[in-house]
């Protein structure tokens, strides 16, 4: 028996998670779904935007699906960003997002790479500070723990999908301390792996203008955190966009899948959420925490299937249910 700990979160996440719910209760027999709380929405209820329950459920499901969450534009004391949270106190320490091409919706055909970024320190470890006023200081904390845990999961998906190149991605020509000891950290477990010779590297801003031009050059790609937020977002376009990124939060014996695109307040509501990167997201569950390749496989088959045929489909104003009876019926 498998369980899902489910955190719809706010606007549209409550929309598209049921339908990867759904998809997913056909692929697996046994599957236990229990509902969580996060978000803006949970706050405003609870006064705490994940509250300890949720921390619980997630712990002892071993595996969750986040929707999305909104956040205040203004500064709210207490509030702080759910999925960061949840990413922190779980140590959920890598994040996966890959972009491949799909039928008629890509821009391009033959894209099929792997960003792992790494999910718990770099830019986002939350130590910024007024230094005297007009001058604030944001302190980017590199570890080799981090980077090392970081190559070991590239080791591990390398092999399982035979990577022809793994990138490392830094800017140590500014950084030589922190981006230094990334890159020779995770080289160092590569080699060890006996991966060394697929290793290359690259300096961001290259690879930022590469990923544009030649995106079918690279297999997996292995950044530091806030590079690999960017480097996704922009990758993602070769996917179809943000409607079709999916992506894993990644720890020791727990994974939270989470479609990378926000809570979408103007169209919530409406019917027009587009649920396929939450299904995908799905996908990554099945593939990297359950072990379930060939579902993954079925799975991505099912919304290739339903792609192929999408120039057909008369979306309308309802989008949600048409992906999902279309995706459920090609599966
Ligand atoms: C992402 C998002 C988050 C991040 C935000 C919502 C905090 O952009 O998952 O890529 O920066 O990691
Ligand atoms: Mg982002």
């Amino acid at each position: 028996m498998r369980k899902l700990c489910v955190i719809p979160g706010d606007g549209i996440g409550q929309e598209v998670v049921p339908v990867a719910v759904e998809v997913l209760e056909k692929l697996l027999a046994n599957l236990q779904i229990v509902e969580a709380e996060a978000g803006w929405g949970c706050f405003q209820l609870h006064g705490v935007s994940v509250p300890e329950s949720t921390l619980a459920t997630m712990r002892e499901c071993g595996a969750g699906l986040f929707g999305a969450v909104s956040s205040p534009s203004y500064q709210v004391t207490g509030y702080r960003s759910a999925i960061l949270t949840l990413r922190q106190r779980l140590a959920l320490n890598v994040n996966l997002r890959p972009v491949r091409s799909w039928p008629v919706v890509s821009p391009k055909t033959a894209v099929d790479l792997l960003i792992l970024r790494e999910n718990s320190e770099g830019l986002y470890s939350g130590r910024e500070h007024w230094e005297a006023e007009g001058v604030a200081i944001a302190e980017r904390v590199i570890s080799a723990a981090a980077s090392e845990r970081l190559a070991m999961r590239a080791a591990e998906v390398a092999r399982a999908r035979q990577a022809s190149r793994i990138t490392l991605v830094h800017k140590a020509n500014v950084l030589p301390l922190t981006c230094g000891l990334f890159r020779d950290r995770c080289r160092a477990v590569l080699e060890a792996a006996g991966l060394g010779a697929l290793v290359d590297e690259r300096l961001v801003d290259v690879a930022a203008l590469q990923l544009v031009e030649r995106p079918e050059d690279f297999d997996l790609i292995v950044t530091s955190n806030l590079f690999g937020d960017i480097l996704s977002d922009l990758a993602c376009h070769w996917s179809g966009g943000l409607g079709l990124a999916p992506s894993l939060n990644w720890g020791e014996g727990i994974a939270l899948a989470e479609p990378v695109h926000g809570s979408a307040p103007d169209i919530a509501g409406t019917g027009r959420a587009n649920p396929l990167a939450a299904i995908l997201s799905v996908a990554l569950l099945l593939r990297h925490r359950w072990g379930e390749e060939s579902a993954a496989q079925r799975l991505e088959a099912a919304v290739e299937a339903f792609l192929r045929d999408a120039g057909r489909v008369d979306f309308g104003t309802q989008t949600t249910v048409t992906i999902a009876s279309g995706v459920l019926a090609a599966l």
